[in-house]
């Protein structure tokens, strides 16, 4: 610890606070960790040092700092992130966050140099730009696993484009679908998912440096020039809202919570189409694991395990917008919980969606199984229903007259295909041969052959759509 008798100029390299001289007691150990967030916020140590490089060159552009400051400062913020990489660097909690610990290491280094470079800066300023920097890379990150994933389903929807299964409502066999369609649902989900990061990127995207504490700065900055160089789109543009808002993590947190509860839709759907009851589908065994002591059993864990995170992702969101919630302007300290759970939610995301990208490519399907499963709910009755309608009769009637022949296949133990015609004809006499043709599961897939329907043909278009836009969202990325 240092002591009074410490001249002020060496106070910031020696002592351990940087705001310290006007304190008459230090804080103690529990308050010390307790405010700390070096721990967690040390993940965004490049980021940090790429903001202070860019500041420090507009700093020496507007002739603020020197030019051998401007030189001595790079040449150290070079040699801490070089130490930081290769895992020297030691983080101190008595210098409570990343930026106090860069800045501390570079004053040691180059002196008075790196204590110039945080002219016209603060601290609130500093961490909204480096969570910024840090979450655009996370953005780019998962839009480009949800990209690998969108393509994933895609070819498994063309392959798959006539491979006939259930569709249900209410967990009931409801009309016949294609597999391919079914996937193809999902890959809707997880576009829209695509957008929603691209547009939240936008508004992470904006430059809070030059905000300063929260009033901005009397020094003669250059804050466009700062943006250019780390490649924001554009400066915020009230120094207030600069440093104090996150709806941008928030907005992050709400479409990761979306990508998981599409993610926990797929995976409970994987679950229930690998119990050996359904055993519509296969997972690779990299993606499954045995229990201790039934030895017959493959669970499908990767599945499960998504499901269930998709509940911490929820959990941030909600605790992120308490954080905001309720904080006068500008800056407060509330503000530095809101890192663990957005990198929590990000390194969640991203997990998740690598490990389905590799899942999905390798399900193997079970085409008999998911056929049988079909043929038993009587999945074509609204097709009877159609056909009825078709020769004239009113829809209502039709669904009673189909009703009653599905409770008469109940009772034989069969199909609507396997009535006799003349059977059919007790219950409507307008029911001809041609009925067959549309009680078959293919009959009843085909005549969905319209922009959205199940029918193979839509399907394979819908694939290849979907192929092609993603082709030319590669080509201008
Ligand atoms: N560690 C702080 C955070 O994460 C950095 C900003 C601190 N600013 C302040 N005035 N104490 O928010």
């Amino acid at each position: 610890m240092n002591t009074p008798k410490e001249s002020r100029q060496d106070q910031f390299a020696n002592k351990s606070q940087a705001w310290s001289a006007r304190f008459s007691e230090p804080v103690s150990d529990l308050v010390k960790r307790y405010t700390a967030s070096v721990n967690f916020d040390q993940r965004m140590a490049m980021q940090d040092i790429e903001g202070s490089l860019a500041h420090a060159e507009m700093l020496a552009h507007c002739e603020i700092l020197s030019q051998e400051d401007l030189q001595a400062i790079q040449k150290g913020l070079a040699q801490v992130r070089e130490e930081i990489q290769s895992g020297q660097l030691e983080w101190s909690i008595d210098l409570e966050d990343v930026h106090l610990n860069i800045e501390k290491r570079l004053v040691e280094l180059v002196g008075d140099a790196g204590k110039r470079l945080h002219t016209g800066r603060s601290r609130n300023d500093q961490v909204a730009t480096d969570i910024r920097l840090w979450l655009r890379d996370q953005i780019d990150q998962i839009v480009s696993l949800l990209v690998d994933l969108r393509e994933v389903l895609a070819q498994q929807a063309l392959q798959h484009a006539s491979t006939i299964m259930p569709g249900f409502t209410h967990l009931q066999v409801a009309q016949p679908v294609t597999f391919g369609h079914h996937l193809l649902a999902y890959a809707e989900m997880f576009e829209r998912d695509t957008d929603r990061m691209l547009d939240c990127r936008k508004r992470v995207n904006q430059l809070p440096l030059g905000a300063a504490a929260l009033a901005g700065t009397s020094f003669p900055i250059d804050r466009n020039r700062v943006a250019q160089t780390l490649g924001f789109d554009g400066i915020c543009r009230n120094s207030l809202d600069a440093v104090s808002d996150r709806d941008f993590a928030i907005e992050f947190c709400a479409a990761s919570a979306l990508i998981m509860t599409h993610i926990s839709r797929l995976s409970e759907e994987l679950v229930l189409w690998m119990s050996p009851r359904v055993g519509f589908v296969m997972l690779a065994d990299r993606f499954c694991t045995g229990s201790s002591i039934m030895p017959q059993k493959k669970n499908p864990d990767v599945p499960e395990l998504a499901r269930g995170k998709t509940g911490r992702v929820n959990g941030h969101l909600i605790a992120l917008l308490t954080l905001m919630k309720a904080q006068p302007l500008a800056y407060n300290k509330d503000n530095q919980e809101d890192k663990e759970g957005l990198f929590d939610t990000a390194d969640t995301v991203r997990d998740t969606l690598t490990i389905f990208v590799d899942m999905m490519n390798g399900v193997t399907v079970n085409a008999e199984a998911m056929r049988a499963a079909a043929l038993q709910g009587f999945a074509t009755a609204t097709d009877l229903a159609d056909y009825l309608v078709k020769k004239g009769l009113p829809f209502r009637d039709a669904h009673e007259v189909v009703a009653l022949a599905v409770r008469t296949c109940e009772e034989r133990g069969c199909d609507l295909a396997d009535l006799p015609l003349a059977d059919l004809q007790a219950f409507d006499q307008k029911i001809e041969q041609d009925v067959y043709d549309v009680l078959t599961l293919e009959g009843s897939l085909n005549a969905r052959n319209h922009e959205g329907g199940t029918a193979p043909a839509q399907v394979t278009k819908a694939a290849q759509a979907l192929l092609s836009r993603i082709a030319s969202f590669k080509n201008s990325n």
